[in-house]
């Protein structure tokens, strides 16, 4: 196991969401415990030189599925390495910690949940302070269009884009939008994925809906042009949903908005599943395992594809991949900041080295890799969670069981501060009247 106790990083710029300043950090007990320049620390402590190198917040995925039972088989990657009844949803938020659900509008006949199901669910998360997170795509017209597809001998990988088009997500997002809105609930959409969601949840922020959209790795890095590849396996491997779109457009027009704060925070989705198990699906697109990899590459993805073309700056990138999901799901500064009293989550960040993502190097179980090949600016030289190096060297120092739950309290201010007032100040209130006195038809 790595250090328990002092970690002095020395030189380095330390970069927060909101500025960026040469600093030292020192570490202790897994706790951040000075930031400033020239720290005088005792001596005997690791000293980890990070001379022109950034000091950021660890990253925080907001969206994965660690060893999913999915579609007949189980997600491959693990923690390790890689709707009841409104009544438990209260017990979770007021005792386990839980403050986010995730309602499903696809998947029929499975997870799907209808309209006034939702309109219940989102109620249920504002009266409990919880974020409800919504996987917006409408079941009812994918499982027309897949009938569709495979009555047109449409079977392969490109049916699973081709039966749920891009207004069947963006659908979805306005009518989850709508029905939270009848709520007063703030929202999260996961996974927002085409152009036209992503507009849809743009606009709805513009028109001063509290509602927060979440980009992937996989539809910021890649496009749904692979659903036609000739190679059945590779087309297979990029089928996740909602789908990654065919335009290849989308992801710099995702990454544009999530520069600008139409969009807000990254998760990856992470859902593997290898050849073997995408094979359930080899003659009918309806049966592969849905998702994609993304937990190990998420950075350096973000980094290349918004920091390194000019998109975002450093700042931005520490905004979208950490502290932003902090402030969301109510756990910052403690996490997603670089502060005196923070948790010593830390990755040393080297902007000018560069590295060739491929399923031959990475680190996670799946045997396959949707980014394969690409080249990415920005690479992980040290990470430290809770005060112990971690990764260094390319070498990971983790062993199972060593993550820990981080316990949530609902009601976090950055989402529903708005919301209360909103509540205090909007009711709708009933007009004064006479009371009528004249005939009244009788039936
Ligand atoms: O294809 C996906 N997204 N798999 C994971 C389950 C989900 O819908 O998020
Ligand atoms: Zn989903
Ligand atoms: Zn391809
Ligand atoms: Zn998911």
């Amino acid at each position: 196991m790595a250090e328990t106790t002092g970690i002095l990083i020395k030189g380095g710029k330390v970069v927060n969401e909101d500025c960026s300043a040469i600093s030292d950090v020192y570490i202790e007990n897994g706790k951040i415990v000075d930031v400033g320049p020239s720290l005088q620390i005792p001596a005997g402590v690791r000293v980890i030189d990070a001379t022109d190198k950034l000091v950021l917040p660890g990253g925080i995925d907001t969206h994965t599925h660690m060893e999913l039972a999915f579609m007949g088989t189980r997600a491959v990657d693990d923690f390790h390495i890689g709707t009841k009844v409104k009544k438990e949803m209260e017990t979770l938020a007021k005792e386990k910690g839980v403050n986010s659900f995730k309602m499903f509008m696809a998947y029929k006949n499975v997870f799907m949940l209808q309209d006034s199901e939702l309109y219940a669910s989102f109620a249920q998360c504002k009266k409990i302070g919880a974020i409800a997170q919504v996987h917006a795509e409408n079941g009812d017209l994918i499982a027309e269009g897949a009938k569709k597809m495979l009555s047109m001998g449409i079977t392969g990988p490109e049916g699973h884009e081709l039966c749920r088009p891009e207004e069947v997500e963006a659908e979805a997002t306005q009518r989850a939008i709508t029905i939270a809105h009848a709520v007063n609930c703030p929202l999260y959409v996961v996974h927002v994925m085409s152009k036209s969601a992503a507009k849809v949840v743009s606009n709805a922020r513009r028109d001063g809906r509290v509602v927060f959209g979440e980009p992937i790795a996989a539809g910021l890095g890649t496009d749904g042009t692979h659903y036609w590849d000739k190679d059945w396996a590779h087309a297979a491997g990029f089928v996740m949903g909602p789908p990654l779109r065919p335009d290849p457009s989308t992801p710099g027009y995702l990454m544009d908005l999530l520069a600008n704060d139409d969009l807000s925070v990254t998760g990856t989705d992470n859902c593997t599943f290898s050849v073997c198990q995408k094979a359930l699906g080899k003659d009918d697109f309806t049966k592969i395992p849905n998702g994609v990899n993304g937990v190990e590459d998420r950075m350096s993805v973000i980094w290349e594809k918004g920091v390194h073309s000019g998109k975002m700056d450093e700042n931005r990138f520490v905004a979208v991949t950490s502290s932003n999901a902090a402030k969301i799901f109510n756990f910052y500064p403690q996490k997603g900041r670089i502060a005196k009293n923070s948790d010593a989550d830390v990755v040393i960040w080297d902007p000018k080295m560069t590295r060739r993502i491929s399923a031959k190097t990475h680190h996670q179980a799946v045997d396959y890799n949707i980014f394969e090949g690409m080249e990415c600016h920005g690479v992980p030289i040290v990470t430290i969670s809770r005060g112990k190096v971690v990764y260094e060297a390319g070498q990971l120092q983790v062993s199972p069981g060593q993550g820990r739950f981080i316990h949530r309290v609902p009601f976090s201010e950055f989402v529903y501060k708005r919301i209360k007032q909103r509540d205090q100040v909007s009711r709708p209130t009933a007009v004064t009247r006479k009371p009528y006195e004249g005939k009244v038809v009788s039936v």
